[in-house]
């Protein structure tokens, strides 16, 4: 009854640096904190999927280098399976994230390295794998040209697709209507649609003019405000599941885009799955770090029996 979930992504190791401020051009400042852990949205995706307990295939290319054994020890203790295209001459990617001591709000930069070169030839190359998929996930750290191949091809096996729009980017109007789930943050939201997106009511505007642009369901998540479920006729706005004090943000929109896979490739009806994803974000905010915050199934159920 549970059905395989295949996410298309990129890996990179998040390197954390907090500090008071970010560094000015030309000026060094000392920062209070470092750490190093595995990260990239595909692959925090199928990390939180795959501790959920879901049946799941992560496609991508990797080096070879330290950092691709860092991804491969992730995915096994993670219970994920890889479809790895290994590219030596390049290298497994890394990320820049500097969080604001007083916030915790957090900057990125993110070089995919090997996973910069996924190309629909590698899409062509996995359609078997997924073709056999119940649900298929992809973002947009990796081109463009082989996320909407591979929804292509997911597309027309009827597989149902979700579309993480992160980071924004520009897309081909083809990509919204090969996207049965659509699930930008607000940013993600306003920078698809043009529309400045910071109430409920702005993000249900904004999802109106997706399900225009041909995709079948809106999911805007909206952070501590929780996430905006909407479809032609139907529109639920979901509260965040709070499951303590907020430690650390980044990853909480993998953690739900994972969660969110694991629900639906168990045949959760969409608002039922929009809460287990909210409670997913809920834990992993609570935690350090993005791969390594994701919870287990046993939790989730716990603070959702709990009534958070
Ligand atoms: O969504 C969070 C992720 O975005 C981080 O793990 C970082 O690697 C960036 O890709
Ligand atoms: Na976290």
């Amino acid at each position: 009854d549970q059905k395989p979930v295949v996410i298309l992504g990129v890996f990179v190791a998040d390197t954390a640096y907090r500090a008071a401020r970010a560094p000015r051009m030309g000026e060094t400042i000392l920062g209070s904190d470092f750490k190093l852990g595995p990260g990239g949205k595909g692959s925090n995706q199928a990390v939180a999927a795959g501790r959920l307990g879901a049946d799941v295939t992560f496609v991508t290319r990797l080096g070879r280098d330290p950092f691709a054994d860092m991804a491969r020890a992730t995915w096994k203790d993670a219970g994920v399976k890889a479809a790895v295209i290994e590219t030596p001459e390049s290298y497994t990617g890394a990320a820049y994230i500097f969080i604001e001591e007083t916030t915790g709000n957090n900057a990125i930069i993110v070089c995919p390295g090997a996973a910069s070169m996924i190309s629909p030839e590698d899409i062509d190359a996995n359609a078997a794998l997924i073709r056999s998929a119940g649900v298929f996930v992809t973002q947009l750290e990796q081109p463009v040209a082989a996320a909407q191949h591979a929804l292509e091809i997911a597309r027309q096996a009827g597989v149902t697709t979700i579309l993480n729009p992160a980071p924004a980017a520009t897309l081909p109007d083809r990509m919204f209507a090969l996207s049965d789930y659509v699930t930008p943050n607000e940013t993600e939201a306003g920078e698809l649609t043009g529309m400045a997106v910071e109430t409920v009511d702005d993000a249900r505007r904004a999802a109106d003019r997706l399900l225009a642009m041909g995709v079948g369901t809106v999911i805007v998540t909206l952070g501590e405000k929780g996430a905006l479920l909407h479809a032609k006729g139907a529109s639920e706005h979901v509260p965040a599941v709070s499951a303590g004090p907020v430690v650390e943000t980044t990853g909480a929109g993998d953690a739900f885009n994972g969660g969110l896979a694991a629900a639906l490739s168990r045949g959760f009806a969409p608002p039922e799955a929009v809460r287990f994803a909210c409670a997913v974000a809920g834990i992993s905010v609570t935690r350090p770090g993005t791969a390594p915050s994701m919870p287990s199934l046993a939790e989730v159920e716990a603070l959702l029996r709990a009534g958070g």
